[in-house]
């Protein structure tokens, strides 16, 4: 993705002739302090002078989900690198959105495979809300439309042949297509894709269908 962030820039004409308007810088986002790149001061802690290099806006799109421990993650970005009345800018999968991805990573915790970041936090817009709270910021946090074009909505497409709707006894077919290739679930593959079927069916309405929905809760805090 930085690849494709400098390739946007170089094509923008961001930061042309030498000029730097963005430096990309790659790290851990969970673990910022220490990066090369980043120090803030003059490196004596001279508190005004830090606070004049923080940031106006720190924003993380498509990604809160991911980290292990997102609450912690936000936190430390708004003591350490946001000013005063500066903007933090995230979103969140709503529960509905994106149901094979995160079955996948709940079903992976069960039975020890390893799946990128925390997704059970997400209830709704206020779980968002109360995390940026906790982190220093006065937050809202607004609810997208739902819409089609989504990286990781999942594709297999069921007996209703449509995205998006399913049967609830398709689990293990979605769970095949999503793991299809993968060699991290082959030795569990059996144990998980009984599990994968379970909560699938756990998922499905009274009319035995399982329905995807995908829109992002989006919150934007100012720093207290
Ligand atoms: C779904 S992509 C979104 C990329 C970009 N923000 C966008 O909206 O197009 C998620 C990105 O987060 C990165 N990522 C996940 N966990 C990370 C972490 N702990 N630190 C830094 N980057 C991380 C992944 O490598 C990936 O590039």
């Amino acid at each position: 993705m930085l690849g494709v962030a400098r390739e946007k820039a170089r094509v923008e004409g961001v930061g042309v002739d030498g000029e730097e308007v963005v430096r990309f810088l790659e790290g851990d986002v969970g673990a910022l302090e220490g990066l090369e790149g980043l120090e803030l001061g003059n490196g004596e802690g001279e508190e005004e002078e830090e606070e004049e290099e923080k940031f106006d806006v720190i924003t993380i799109c498509s990604a809160l989900v991911l980290l292990d421990r997102p609450g912690e993650a936000m936190k430390g970005w708004v003591e350490r690198w946001l000013k005063r009345g500066g903007r933090l800018v995230c979103d969140v999968p709503c529960p509905r959105a994106m149901l094979g991805i995160k079955t996948l990573a709940r079903v992976g915790k069960m039975v020890g495979v390893e799946t990128l970041g925390d997704w059970e936090w997400v209830e709704g817009a206020e779980s968002l809300r109360k995390m940026m709270e906790g982190a220093g910021l006065d937050a809202r946090v607004i609810e997208t439309e739902a819409w089609e074009e989504v990286p990781s909505r999942t594709k297999f497409l069921g007996r209703m042949g449509e995205e998006g709707v399913w049967g609830v006894e398709e689990g293990g077919d979605v769970f095949d297509d999503l793991t299809r290739g993968r060699e991290k679930w082959r030795e569990r593959r059996e144990e998980a894709r009984g599990l994968f079927e379970v909560e699938w069916r756990g998922m499905g309405g009274e009319d035995g269908l399982v329905r995807e929905v995908n829109g992002l809760f989006v919150g934007i805090g100012v720093k207290r």
